[in-house]
Parts: C-alpha cells; structure tokens; sequence
C-alpha cells in the first residue's frame, strides 16, 4: 500500500505537469505527451462534467458545461490549461466533485428521505443480534435503489455492493444496533419500545450509509472499482464486527472506513487522527477462593479478603510501576464482593474490573499481568484464584488504530467537502469500539462526524436517556462516507 501512495503521487505529479505544459501550442512534443495521457485526461473531464449532473445549473455553470461541449479538442484544451492556472484544479480530483456529492445529498427530498430512514430506525430500536426490523429496513432501501447484496451475514447483517464488481475493493461500515436504555427525550419519533433506545447513533450511522448508497448508485459508472457497504449488528454487545468478518463481510477488501456520531464537535465537524484512536477494552472476573471460618479464630481459616485486598493494591502497580507512561492505560477494579456475615471469614472474594490501552502489545500485556498478580497475590495468602477475560462472551475489544495514509485519506476528503474549517485532529479517546477487529484486518480509518448543537439540545453523551442528534448531519454524514469510498478508488487508480 505503500507503493500505491508513492506511485499515485508521482502519477498526479505527472498529470499536473502534462496539463500545464498544454498551455504551450508551440510546442509539439507537449501535444505529444497530451495524446499519450488523454486517456487520463478525458476521465479526469467526464468526471468534472459528470459532478455537475443532477445539479441545477447556475447560468455561469451551464455556460462552462457548453464551452466543454464543444466538439473542438482545441477548445477543450484551452479550456483545461485555463484551469491549470490555478494549481488546486490541476488535481484529478476536482472541488467540484465534492460539491456535487454534498449538494446532491442536501438536495431537498434525498434529505427528508434520509431523515426518514433514520427516524424509522430511531422509533424501533433493536438490541445486539435481534436487528431484524432495522435489517429488513435496510434491505428494502436498497432493493428499491437494485443494489445487491448479501444477506444474513452474522444473523441480521448486510454486505452491498455497487460499482463494476472488480478490484479494488473499499468498505464503509454502519453499525445497527440499540441499547437496553428508556428514551427521556420527547419528541415525535421517540423510541416506541420501552427500555430501548438508539442512544448512541447507530440509527443515524445506518441512515448515512444508505444516503452514501444513494449517491454511490448514482454516479455507479464512474467508481473505479467496487465499494462494499457494511451493515453490522451487535456494536455494543456481542462484537459484531468479528463475527461480520468470520462470515466473509472483508473478501476481496482492501481497505474500510467508519464514522461515530459525536456530541464533542458542532454539526457536521469531522474529527479523527491518524495511529491509536480509541482504547482497546476488557474486562474480568477473579474467584479468590480461601477457607470459611469463624472472624474470632481466624488461624482455622484461610482469607480470602485479605488476599484481595492485597490484589487490588498490586494491580494499581500494573499502570504505575511498568507501564511507559507515554502510552496510557488503564486497570480499575469496580467490584469487590466477598460474605455478608459480619462474624465469620468468607470462603470466597469476587473481584470484578476493567483494563484499556491504545496499544495491542499493551493491551494484552496488561492482560497477562493481571492474570499474574492476581493468581500470584492469592498465593501469598495461601488463597488460589481463577481469572475470566470473557474472552468466549466476546467482550474483549482491541485497540481502533488508524493506518496514517488512511486517515490522511480522511482528512483530505472531508476538508474538501466541508472546508478545512471543519476538521479537527482530535484527541486519543478511551472509549471502544468494535470496529478494531476490521484494523486488525486490513487498513482502516474511524472518524467522528459532529451532532452537537446548543439550540437544539443535541449535547447529551452517548448511553444517555437523553441523547439526541442534530438531524442536519444526515446528508453531511451521507457525502463525507460517499467521498471517501468514491475518491479511494479514484486515486488508487491513478
Ligand atoms: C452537447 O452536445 C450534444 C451533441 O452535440 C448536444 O445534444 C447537447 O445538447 C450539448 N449539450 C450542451 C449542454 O450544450
Ligand atoms: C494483538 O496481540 C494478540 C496477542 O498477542 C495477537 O494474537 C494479535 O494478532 C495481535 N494483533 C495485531 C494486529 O497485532
Ligand atoms: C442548530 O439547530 C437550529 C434548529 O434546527 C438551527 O436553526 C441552527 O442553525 C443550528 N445551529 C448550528 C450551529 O448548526
């Protein structure tokens, strides 16, 4: 992947020195260099005029797709060098483009009937692996745009695909599920089951996706090659994810992207930075078994309260005394639970707690060494201990790491979709995320795209009652995942 970054740079290189130099009619070894490359040339011109399809036409715009028109190559190259004397427009990708695929997502009735998606979804939330209305749903959407796809992957999950069928393959993923929380928010479209609610976006990532779908099927003829698009169940419980990818959800793909919706940034901000982004998270459950006794003869008992409490302290050194403190981790004991008889020693201790880390080697060190100090500090007290990681209830998540070219890929779409105004490179967060099991498959990026909004009301975290998005990130949503997957397969062709 290395070499297609080099070599897709050396060819734009290229490309924009060729533009230029058709500046000079005098020179035929230019026009020369022209004809070699007009296959470049004339894919980089449909895609310009193929932006502004479906686009209602300012005068100065129908006035420049008329100058394109015009059957004379000479015009046409005059037309394109004019153009090379701004730098930015020799880039094969053109602002145009970008603008194209927002306007079409904001145009009117795509809008409402993103947001309808979503309110759908929003009205009928489902819990981890019992997504079958949202799925159905989906599906229905997309039989109605005849975009193909694959179904069930992972019980309720969808894997589409638009574009020519070929390599290279890109995929952007949507997560599907609800959690197990009463809505407080009042509103038309509030939750219609009790105890469940979309809480954390996931009927809006759901609802960008199948916007992007609809601006992909659009401009179908002009992708490079095939975007998948992912539709998973079970983000907050159960790794959907994995399961997705143990079903063939990544055959063929080369590379995935996915957004988080994300009350830290105003509307429609995209965020993200390249390398760790989110922690990778577990969790366990240690069994310090000791003898019973009675408190007032303590010697004919063994104690397993004791061997705890000294565990407790010993795991605070994990992070204190062998972690490099560059690298941030976290072990925190959240339970404690041993006997309710005030007068005798229970025989066992349950200690129950949570560990991050934003590397894999960390991570699964710091996993390694609470198995250690625990099972070694039970000892010492004459206690034994057993230790659960949940690993086979799927509750262990690594690190969301993004590939540096990834998120630079990223970040260059969305400055030039929403401006670089509305970028941010945005700080390490110790919350997980399902996605990881795609990093640690193939190149991968995860951004957040914005939702808040004071007047609204839309500020609440995720997992809150009282959560809420600022509709107006659907289409912006829609565009940004769209951009990203067209563009990849744009540049990595070049
Ligand atoms: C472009 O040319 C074609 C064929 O010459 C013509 O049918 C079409 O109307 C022209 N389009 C514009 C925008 O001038
Ligand atoms: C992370 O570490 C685990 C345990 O050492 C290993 O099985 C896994 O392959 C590693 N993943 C990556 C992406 O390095
Ligand atoms: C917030 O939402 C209100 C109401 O929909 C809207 O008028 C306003 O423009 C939004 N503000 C921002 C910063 O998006």
């Amino acid at each position: 992947m290395k070499m297609w970054k080099i070599s897709s740079f050396s060819l734009s290189v290229l490309l924009i020195f060729i533009i230029c130099m058709i500046n000079n009619p005098f020179s035929s070894a230019f026009a020369a260099a022209a004809a070699s490359s007009d296959h470049e040339l004339s894919s980089y011109f449909e895609s310009t005029s193929c932006c502004l399809k479906n686009k209602e036409t300012t005068a100065a715009e129908t006035e420049l797709i008329k100058s394109r028109n015009q059957s004379s190559s000479t015009r046409q190259k005059r037309r394109r060098s004019s153009q090379s004397e701004e730098p930015s427009d020799c880039t094969v990708w053109t602002k145009e483009c970008s603008d194209e695929l927002l306007c079409f997502a904001k145009k009117k009735e795509n809008f409402e009937w993103i947001k309808s998606v979503r309110r759908r979804i929003h009205e009928n939330p489902e819990l981890a692996f019992e997504e079958y209305e949202t799925s159905k749903l989906i599906r229905e959407e997309l039989e109605k745009m005849e975009i193909s796809y694959r179904f069930p992957l992972a019980k309720t999950g969808i894997r589409a695909t638009i574009g020519t069928g070929e390599p290279p393959f890109v995929a952007i993923r949507a997560d599907m599920d609800a959690l197990p929380i009463q809505e407080a928010v009042e509103w038309e479209h509030k939750s219609k089951i009790a105890g469940k609610m979309h809480a954390c976006g996931h009927d809006a990532h759901v609802a960008m996706l199948i916007g992007a779908a609809k601006i992909l099927k659009a401009r179908e003829k002009y992708l490079k090659g095939t975007v998948i698009l992912i539709f998973q169940p079970a983000e907050e419980a159960g790794n959907g994810a994995k399961r997705m990818i143990r079903d063939g959800v990544l055959e063929n793909v080369e590379a995935i992207f996915a957004a988080h919706v994300s009350h830290q940034h105003r509307t429609g901000i995209i965020g993200s930075r390249p390398g760790p982004l989110l922690a990778g998270c577990g969790f366990f459950r240690a069994v310090i078994s000791g003898k019973v006794g009675r408190a007032e003869n303590p010697h004919r008992s063994v104690d397993p309260v004791l061997a705890a409490s000294a565990a407790v302290i010993s795991l605070q050194t994990i992070v204190s005394r062998e972690a490099n403190p560059l690298d941030s981790q976290v072990v925190s004991v959240t339970s404690f639970n041993a006997g309710d008889d005030l007068d005798s020693i229970p025989d066992t201790v349950i200690l129950r707690g949570t560990f991050r880390a934003f590397s894999n080697t960390s991570f699964y060190q710091i996993l390694t060494r609470i198995k250690q100090v625990i099972s070694e500090q039970a000892k010492v007290f004459r206690c034994s201990a057993t230790i659960d990681f949940f690993e086979n209830k799927d509750t262990i998540y690594p690190p969301t790491v993004n590939e540096e070219y990834m998120y630079e890929h990223v970040r260059k779409v969305s400055v030039d979709l929403l401006g670089l105004e509305n970028f941010r490179v945005v700080e390490r967060m110790m919350g997980a995320e399902d996605f990881s099991f795609y990093t640690q498959e193939i190149p991968s990026a995860f951004f957040f795209i914005g939702i808040m909004n004071e007047t609204l009301g839309s500020y609440h975290t995720g997992h809150s009652p009282h959560f809420m998005i600022d509709e107006d990130v659907l289409p912006v949503g829609a565009a940004t995942h769209a951009a990203i997957a067209e563009r990849y397969l744009y540049d990595r062709k070049l």
